[in-house]
């Protein structure tokens, strides 16, 4: 029986790739390839290459492959971009999501799990943002996520159907191992542009709003490292196919570090400096966001390993110098920039 990754030739999906693959696990990973890269996929695990919302490329690829369960990571994944794209954020998170679960219904799968995003609760909920606070999204981004669980839950009850969704908070840091990591030259989050500044690979940093009401000024989120992510989807899969109920998880570690806190760890670690430029908020960015971590604890038995914020810019960093070394890759690095 065969776990479907959509999505897992991107930054999540392919560390995801990895810890099935170390755990012995057959998969099968669904990408377009519009924002993964074929390499990210090791040789020795089967790619289909296409759309999520293809419903003959799903039942076709869920029949050839005996796929029992599904990790939906496939998805567009910037607030600040879906802000000025809201059509192409519905079009490419709720409606081919929507897409995707009928098809998987049809063709059988009982198991799901869903990315969704700390996005979901707005711009100011109360910390640390436990599942039950009020969900009112500040992007379409969020939006376009709180509509799929929406259809995941309705699609649930009307099917044989369990799933588990994890709210991501803020996933950042690579593979250990240096198998895996943010191979985007566009990727926008901080760490990652943190981690490149120091390294010169990009000229300095901005810091989006200086003014917030938090301690600092500047914006608190909840990092968590990628592959302790990857973890709890491998646990949320052994929690489905134990008969395990549906469930909606936040996924962080419960407790932030704000931006200027961010570029300290990345100076403190990489032991060079940058150039820091103060700038005005984004739009659609919560000031705080920091999970209440406790129920996937008690819920998947999850214990994540590496929370620590100098490991997780540690890793990042390691990443960062070890695929942009590659003088073949960087001219990519500057188109990405630009
Ligand atoms: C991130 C994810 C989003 C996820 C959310 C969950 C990305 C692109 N976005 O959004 O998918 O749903 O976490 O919480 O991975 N900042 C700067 N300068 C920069 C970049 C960021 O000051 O150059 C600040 C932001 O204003 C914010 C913080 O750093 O306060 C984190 O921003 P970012 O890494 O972009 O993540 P989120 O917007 O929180």
């Amino acid at each position: 029986m065969t776990v479907l990754i959509t999505g897992g030739a991107g930054y999540i999906g392919s560390h995801m790739v990895l810890a099935l693959r170390d755990a012995g696990e057959p998969i099968v990973v669904l990408d377009d390839l519009s924002t993964g890269f074929r390499e990210a996929v090791p040789a020795d695990v089967p790619l289909v290459v296409g759309d999520v919302a293809d419903r003959a490329l799903v039942m076709k690829t869920v029949a050839a492959h005996n796929v029992e369960a599904v990790v939906h990571f496939a998805a567009r994944i910037s607030a600040p971009e879906s802000v000025r794209d809201p059509f192409g954020y519905y079009a490419a998170n709720t409606a081919k999501t929507s897409a995707l679960l009928e098809a998987l219904t049809a063709a059988g799968v009982r198991r799901v799990i869903f990315s969704s995003t700390a996005a979901v609760y707005g711009l100011a909920p109360p910390t640390p943002t436990s599942e039950t606070a009020p969900t009112d999204p500040a992007s379409p981004y969020g939006a376009s996520k709180l509509m799929s669980e929406r259809i995941l839950r309705d699609g649930a009850a009307a099917h044989d159907l369990a799933y588990v969704v994890l709210r991501y908070f803020n996933v950042a840091g690579a593979d250990h191992r240096l198998r895996a990591g943010q191979r985007s030259p566009g990727a926008s989050n901080l760490i990652t542009l943190a981690t490149r500044a120091a390294l010169g690979l990009n000229e300095g940093l901005s810091i989006f709003g200086t003014d917030l009401p938090t301690p600092d000024g500047t914006g608190v989120r909840d990092y968590i490292h990628v592959s302790d992510l990857a973890e709890a989807h491998v646990a949320a899969l052994r929690h489905l196919r134990a008969g395990g109920d549906s469930q909606t998880l936040n996924c962080g570690y419960g407790w932030g570090y704000s931006v200027r806190e961010v570029v300290e760890a990345v100076r403190r670690v990489s032991e060079r400096n940058f150039p820091v430029a103060e700038k005005p908020r984004r739009a659609g960015d919560p000031y705080v966001s920091v999970a209440d971590a406790s129920l996937i604890r008690e819920t998947l038995g999850w214990r994540p390993k590496r929370a620590d914020l100098d490991l997780i810019v540690g890793d990042a960093l390691r990443w960062e110098e070890f695929w942009w070394t590659n003088e073949a890759r960087r001219p990519r690095l500057a188109r990405g920039r630009a």
